[in-house]
């Protein structure tokens, strides 16, 4: 039987400080009736004091092998999903290893909210391959340190994250079963930082101007969204024989509410086939699926056997999706407490 990445351990961090809409509208022009209703959000996490991309992965990552029964020294590879880094130089991957005590090799992934599907598929190749037994794979960010908050139009929507998820070799049929990658780089610039990169380095102008910032053009954001979570979830479950209403559980990127119920209708499907947390976390890009997957089966909402599918959004324009089957011999899939601390090992 091939072998197929699997979810063997995984673990959620979650900043202590709560943003929540009616805090927003203190200082921005905004309210919580607007934010609710365009985007289904009600608050997000902050990083508080002390609180680093690193650390925050690090929390994960402690739980996911925690839940996995291995050590960090097990590790044969990191994947580290991120588009908001400690420093530019090196990658979030490296500290991430060394805080960890791991001495594997170690890569970062920016490929925006689609960086942890970006990084399970790539974890599963090299575990299809026989190359490696044991991927870590986070998806951390600390967005709100890129947000303009004088831009009512993006701030309110991006919170800090970071979930992780170990994956070994499964040899049963389940695991990864299908993927689609996808970028559409003539559309980077509808969701860009446009300022301290080679092209427009940091500056007294590009702080004046705020262009360190994250800047968005929302309508087209939100049409090639709709567009790909649709034709995503299409196309990874028709490559698995399947339709989505096949699927036990979809897990959508949760940038907004409405996208989802959109996704819902257009597909004819009801709302609780979709897990949903972006009311509580708003989008924590690269950290938004692995957080709803955790959270997913913390609540018990992914069981033994189930065939779930995941599919991401976001800047490059990009987009990925995958869809996994739980094994069969899952039995301990509810065994983290409410911060993601494991309680119980495999
Ligand atoms: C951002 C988004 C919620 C905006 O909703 P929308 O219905 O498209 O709103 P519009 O951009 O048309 O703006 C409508 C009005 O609301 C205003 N507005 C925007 N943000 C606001 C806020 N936070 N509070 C109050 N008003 C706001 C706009 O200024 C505009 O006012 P105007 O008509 O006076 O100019 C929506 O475009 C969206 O979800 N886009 C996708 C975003 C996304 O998912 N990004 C991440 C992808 S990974």
């Amino acid at each position: 039987m091939m072998r197929r990445a699997q979810i063997k351990g995984w673990g959620k961090y979650l900043p202590e400080k709560i943003v929540t809409n009616h805090d927003l509208a203190r200082f921005v022009d905004t309210s919580d009736e607007w934010i609710t209703e365009r985007t289904g959000i009600k608050e997000r996490r902050q990083r508080g004091e002390g609180e680093t991309t690193t650390s925050m992965a690090v929390a994960a990552a402690h739980d996911a092998l925690a839940v996995a029964g291995i050590t960090p020294a097990d590790l044969n590879l990191i994947i580290v999903a991120n588009s908001s880094p400690d420093y530019l130089l090196p990658s979030p991957a490296n500290f991430i290893q060394h805080a960890l005590g791991a001495t594997c090799p170690a890569f970062t992934i920016a490929a925006g909210c689609s960086g942890w599907v970006y990084g399970l598929t790539t974890a599963h190749q090299f575990i299809q391959t026989g190359a490696y037994t044991n991927v870590l794979v986070i998806g951390v960010e600390i967005i709100s340190y890129a947000l303009d908050y004088t831009d009512r139009t993006t701030c309110v929507l991006f919170g800090d994250a970071a979930a992780a998820v170990v994956l070994q070799p499964a040899t049963d049929g389940s695991g990864v079963l299908t993927f689609e990658l996808g970028s559409d780089g003539s559309q980077a610039h509808n969701l860009w930082v446009p300022g301290g990169g080679t092209v427009n380095p940091v500056s007294q102008s590009v702080v004046d101007n705020r262009e360190h910032y994250i800047r968005m053009n929302g309508q087209e954001v939100a049409r090639f969204a709709m567009r790909k979570l649709l034709s995503c979830l299409q196309n990874i479950t028709a490559q698995a024989g399947m339709t989505p209403a096949d699927l036990d559980l979809i897990i959508p990127h949760q940038a907004n509410l409405r996208i989802i119920e959109m996704a819902a209708r257009h597909l004819d499907l009801p709302m609780d086939k979709f897990f949903v947390n972006v009311h509580k976390y708003a989008n924590t890009s690269a950290a938004s699926i692995p957080l709803a997957l955790v959270e997913a089966i913390e609540q018990g909402r992914i069981k033994p056997g189930d065939t779930i599918g995941m599919v991401a959004f976001g800047s490059g324009l990009s987009w990925a999706g995958a869809v996994m089957q739980v094994g069969v011999r899952e039995p301990t899939l509810a065994s983290v407490n409410g911060n993601g601390h494991a309680k119980v090992t495999i």
